[in-house]
């Protein structure tokens, strides 16, 4: 349970905000990079942090993040031209850069110097891997580039989507860091989804719906451990690294591709969940792929034309009641990204944490929020940096292995919760 105030300081992103500021620390996920896939062309409006921006890639390749609206009187520049070096407003002209400076003023005499005086916020915007990563903090405070292995490894060996969630951030993640629900919600799926099924850890994840979690600090956040019960009294764990702010990864499954999340507020009542596939050691096969652009594991089918999902609350998810009451679904919701995307949305846009009543199985839960507090207070007070900064924080894995029952998994695992190149995960 948390007072409001702490449900608030979580849950507000805005500029001004506490957690605002310290999401503002990091370089986050901004758009897929194939959504500007080449120089000039048409740009593409991004919301992030509760900030209406736009995104273009100009002439010469030079990716931009600036104010969606003219300096002028407003109109948004998604209706810009992208041309010779720049965004031009189709208003009366106004062109400019990917830095947000003004670089032309039509109706202004040249020796004015008008434009000069004009820029536009604009943020840092960088691919890395599959992504375009942007920075929206002060600009002396930029931290290096983000060194999550998914972004890491060669093209084939990645898969990365984003939708559209309508609701907090905070609670979409909290579900990505809750792994007891595996067990009930997904239950179906581990036998059937394509890119879960098979692997040996399936039949301890069922076999056990009463895991016990042990969750540990880690440089960048936590590992969340959740321990099932295996055979000859040996334990299978899967453990879930989070580094701050946001970033989850679910523990493997046999020789599946790794997965997992980051979970970006678009606003207060919305949020991006990215989701990718990885393997850091073989290309991902053409039906893996295949898989994943129709939906299966933690993707999604879309509205065509949109990041949002094709089940969604507009139609209760699709919901097949007899596919519940037979036990092929769980919840009647098809697929394992809906499933906790219509949870988590129901639950309203920002949940009332002053009404829950946790239980053990919360305790990644709770302790990533005091995490997430202390972190926070400790930027504004005194101006540390909060972990996961530091790209040695984010070379984790997760990881699912059985180990002897005197076996702390913090010893157990310490290696395989380490991102190597060329190293197979730790995956039962
Ligand atoms: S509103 Fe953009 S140039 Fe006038
Ligand atoms: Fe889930």
């Amino acid at each position: 349970m948390l007072r409001k105030e702490q449900n608030d300081l979580l849950t507000q992103t805005g500029p001004d905000t506490t957690m605002g500021r310290m999401f503002r620390c990091y370089w986050i996920p901004a758009l897929i990079a194939d959504e500007l896939p080449e120089d000039e062309c048409p740009p593409v409006r991004v919301k992030l942090l509760s900030e209406r921006l736009l995104a273009f890639r100009d002439t010469q390749g030079r990716y931009g993040l600036i104010d969606e609206f003219c300096a002028h009187r407003g109109v948004s520049l998604w209706f810009g031209r992208n041309e010779e070096n720049g965004l031009r407003c189709p208003y009366h002209g106004w062109k400019y850069d990917v830095t947000g400076q003004c670089v032309e003023v039509p109706s202004e005499p040249v020796e004015s110097g008008f434009c000069k005086k004009i820029k536009l916020k604009s943020y840092p915007l960088v691919k890395r891997g599959p992504v375009l990563w942007a920075y929206m903090g002060p600009p002396d405070q930029q931290p290096p580039l983000p060194e999550y292995e998914f972004a890491s490894v060669p093209p084939e060996q990645c898969f990365i989507t984003k939708r559209v969630q309508e609701c907090n951030w905070l609670q979409a993640m909290e579900g990505g860091i809750d792994s007891s629900h595996v067990s009930w919600l997904h239950r179906g799926d581990l036998a059937h989804d394509p890119l879960f099924k098979g692997a040996k850890g399936n039949q301890y994840n069922l076999g056990d719906s009463r895991p016990v979690f042990e969750v540990v600090e880690s440089p960048g956040g936590l590992y969340i451990g959740a321990r099932r019960n295996a055979e000859n009294g040996q334990y299978y764990w899967r453990i879930t690294p989070w580094v701050m702010p946001s970033f989850t990864m679910i523990a493997p499954r046999g020789n599946h591709s790794v997965h997992g999340h980051f979970w970006i507020p678009i606003d207060d009542d919305n949020c991006w969940a990215w989701s990718f596939d990885y393997h850091p050691i073989r290309q991902l096969t053409a039906s893996e792929v295949q898989a994943m652009r129709e939906g299966k594991g933690i993707h999604v089918k879309y509205v065509p034309g949109t990041f949002r999902p094709l089940a969604n609350k507009d139609n209760d998810y699709l919901i097949d009641r007899a596919a519940q009451k037979a036990g092929r679904t769980y919840s009647g919701v098809d697929g394992i990204a809906m499933q906790d995307a219509s949870l988590q949305e129901s639950m309203g846009p920002v949940v009332d944490r002053t009404k829950e009543n946790l239980v053990n199985t919360d305790n990644g839960i709770i302790m990533a929020r005091h995490r997430l507090i202390r972190a926070a207070k400790a930027l504004m007070e005194k101006g540390v940096m909060p972990p996961g900064i530091d790209p040695e924080h984010q070379k984790v894995r997760s990881v699912a292995i059985v180990l002897p029952a005197d076996v702390p998994y913090k010893e157990g695992a310490k290696e395989a919760l380490k991102a190597k190149p060329g190293v197979a995960p730790a995956s039962v």
